[in-house]
């Protein structure tokens, strides 16, 4: 039985060898054509692979760390040729990682999806060579909803978000900034977000509060809801406080999780929080105490995964309806207890210390699936 079966294997492996060669493509769409993913990894990779993402609404491009200089000259087309092709386009999102490109090239394809109806683009870990060119009168770039960048040099130094912007058509609602090289905007050149809900500038260690008073260039963010700082190396409450007070910044909601905030509780400045602000994220923060200086009244607090030893009192604590305390070593007289019965509503300790200090939930994610990496 086994012998006959042998020829018959035989017979079957040059097509499946066959088929194992062809599934190596670069590019692969999914079977609903939502999305297509392109790893150009291989030294000569079959470009032409990428036309079937043509149907997909998710497209996302890895180009190995190769440099896409030879596709420089593409820079000149004119968009007004592939508009109605463009149009038909039902991409929606996407992303482009792990290239050096020219920033001829790099506008050059915003301009050409001009017309298209992408609303999210990513870039990660992209260096981008030379000047970004001055935009012409018509003929911009994409209606971004969401912009979001991890690792992205510019060779055009601190201008890069005010040349970027001039590329897109204004109505962006969120945008990320992580991993930046360079974080201190000239603001003189910066046109005002006029839309902008939500500003993440999260796992920038290096940013601190100084630095964060650079970035919030005044008045360019005037409809900001939503200002994270995960992992932005925030030192305390109050220089965060500030930093909005000098920007006019007048966010809802703020997270400063995942920063190592240290508990002044004598001595902070007196700072005026924006009064619209209702939710604070103050968890994986390292805190011994309540730091002092909180706005006084809040509705959501989060102090979870902290080193409170004791339950705060209630006059150290703002007004709040929703509080947050899980994972505080007071909740927690033996900690490995509660590990071993992680079904007794509070946060285990295991639970706080699995996303170290000074590494946010989606950078060890990130890390941890190697996606885009
Ligand atoms: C950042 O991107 C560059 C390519 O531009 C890459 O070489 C480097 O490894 C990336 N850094 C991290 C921390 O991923
Ligand atoms: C606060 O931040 C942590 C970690 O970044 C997150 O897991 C948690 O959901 C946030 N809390 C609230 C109330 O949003
Ligand atoms: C791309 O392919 C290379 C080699 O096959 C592999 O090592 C790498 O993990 C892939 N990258 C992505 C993002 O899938």
């Amino acid at each position: 039985m086994v012998r006959a079966l042998c020829p018959l294997l035989l017979l079957l492996v040059p097509p499946l060898l066959q088929l194992s060669a062809a599934t190596a493509e670069p590019c692969e769409i999914d079977d609903e054509d939502v999305r297509c993913v392109c790893n150009f990894t291989d030294p000569e990779p079959d470009w032409s692979s990428a036309l079937q993402c043509m149907s997909a609404l998710e497209v996302e491009v890895h180009g190995g760390g190769r440099s896409l200089q030879q596709f420089e000259k593409f820079a000149d087309t004119n968009p007004k040729e592939y508009v109605d092709l463009v149009r038909a386009l039902r991409l929606r999102r996407l992303t482009v990682g792990a290239a050096q490109i020219p920033a001829p090239l790099l506008v050059a394809v915003l301009r050409g999806l001009g017309s298209s109806r992408l609303s999210h683009l990513t870039l990660v870990d992209l260096e981008v060579t030379g000047t970004l060119p001055v935009p012409p009168l018509e003929d911009l770039g994409p209606k971004l909803l969401t912009l979001s960048l991890r690792n992205v040099s510019w060779a055009t130094g601190d201008a890069w978000l005010a040349k970027l912007q001039q590329w897109l058509k204004p109505g962006l609602q969120k945008l990320n900034i992580a991993q930046a090289h360079s974080l201190a905007f000239r603001c003189a050149d910066l046109h005002t977000f006029s839309s902008l809900q939500t500003l993440d500038l999260s796992d920038n260690p290096a940013l601190g509060e100084r630095g964060l008073t650079a970035a919030l260039c005044p008045n360019k963010f005037p409809t900001l809801e939503k200002l994270t700082l995960r992992n932005a190396g925030m030192e305390t409450p109050s220089g965060v406080c500030a930093a909005l007070a000098a920007a006019g910044v007048k966010p809802q909601s703020l997270d400063l999780s995942h920063n190592s905030l240290s508990a002044t509780t004598q001595g902070a400045p007196a700072c005026t929080w924006p009064s619209a602000l209702n939710s604070l994220n103050l968890s994986f923060a390292g805190l011994e105490q309540v730091p002092q200086g909180l706005p006084a009244e809040l509705s959501v607090l989060d102090l979870s995964c902290n080193r409170l030893r004791r339950m705060p009192r209630l006059e150290e604590l703002p007004k709040v309806t929703s509080l947050t305390l899980d994972g505080n070593p007071f909740q927690e007289p033996d900690a490995s207890k509660y590990q071993e019965v992680p079904n007794s509503g509070v946060v285990p300790a295991s639970a706080c210390s699995a996303l170290a200090m000074g590494v946010s939930g989606t950078v060890a994610l990130l890390r941890g699936a190697g996606a885009l990496a």
